[in-house]
């Protein structure tokens, strides 16, 4: 695994950011976690217009014209030794609100898929807890299927601490909390 580091979404990584979102449609065709964490990449019509729909997130003032009533930041892990994006990762800014408080929780995430397996996933959440400390979050909410093992043990790597398993339309999804010190 090479060193990352987490970088805002922006044009510098336009390219990049559409070659990550064609292997993922096509790696992760049937899987129910498909582009999570990438909010909008799967239905945007450019790179371009996802970049613009992430800007608008960040800001509780125009978070809305991006669909979303709670503001977050989204970020590429970016290998340093290649500029690569390995992975994205989001970071919403609360969890009050329906939907993030039960199974969204503060964050998700994918990682590339030939770049999985490499522990890129479990560093990408220890520095987006680094992230959501820096904005006054120290209980931060983190969900995964029942069938998500990687996952799981993402979060587990993290200090989850397991709270409890709601059914989401059928979806067993289970709850955990990292306590940030
Ligand atoms: C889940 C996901 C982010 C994991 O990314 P990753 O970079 O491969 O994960 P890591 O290499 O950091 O590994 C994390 C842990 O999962 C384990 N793991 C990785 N791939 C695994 C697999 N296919 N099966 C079982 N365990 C796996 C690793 O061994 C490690 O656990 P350990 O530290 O106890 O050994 C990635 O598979 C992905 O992008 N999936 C699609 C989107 C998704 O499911 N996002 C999460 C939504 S909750």
């Amino acid at each position: 695994m090479g060193e990352i580091d987490l970088i805002e979404v922006n044009s510098k990584y336009a390219n990049d950011i559409w070659e990550f979102r064609k292997e993922i449609l096509e790696y992760d065709m049937d899987n129910e976690d498909q582009f999570a964490g990438c909010r909008g990449l799967s239905e945007s019509d450019s790179a371009e217009t996802w970049i613009n729909m992430c800007n608008l997130r960040k800001n509780e003032k125009t978070c809305n014209e991006a669909g979303t009533s709670v503001p977050s930041h989204t970020y590429m892990a970016v290998r340093k030794n290649d500029n690569r994006i390995v992975g994205i990762i989001d970071l919403r800014h609360h969890i009050n609100h329906p939907i993030l408080g039960t199974w969204g929780g503060h964050s998700g995430y994918s990682v590339r898929p030939v770049e999985r397996g490499k522990g890129y996933a479990k560093e990408m959440l220890r520095l987006n807890l680094i992230n959501a400390k820096k904005l006054g979050i120290d209980k931060f909410l983190i969900t995964c299927s029942t069938k998500n093992v990687a996952s799981r043990r993402t979060i587990l790597a993290n200090g989850g601490i397991y709270d409890s398993t709601i059914d989401v339309e059928g979806v067993k999804m289970e709850r955990y909390w990292i306590t940030i010190f």
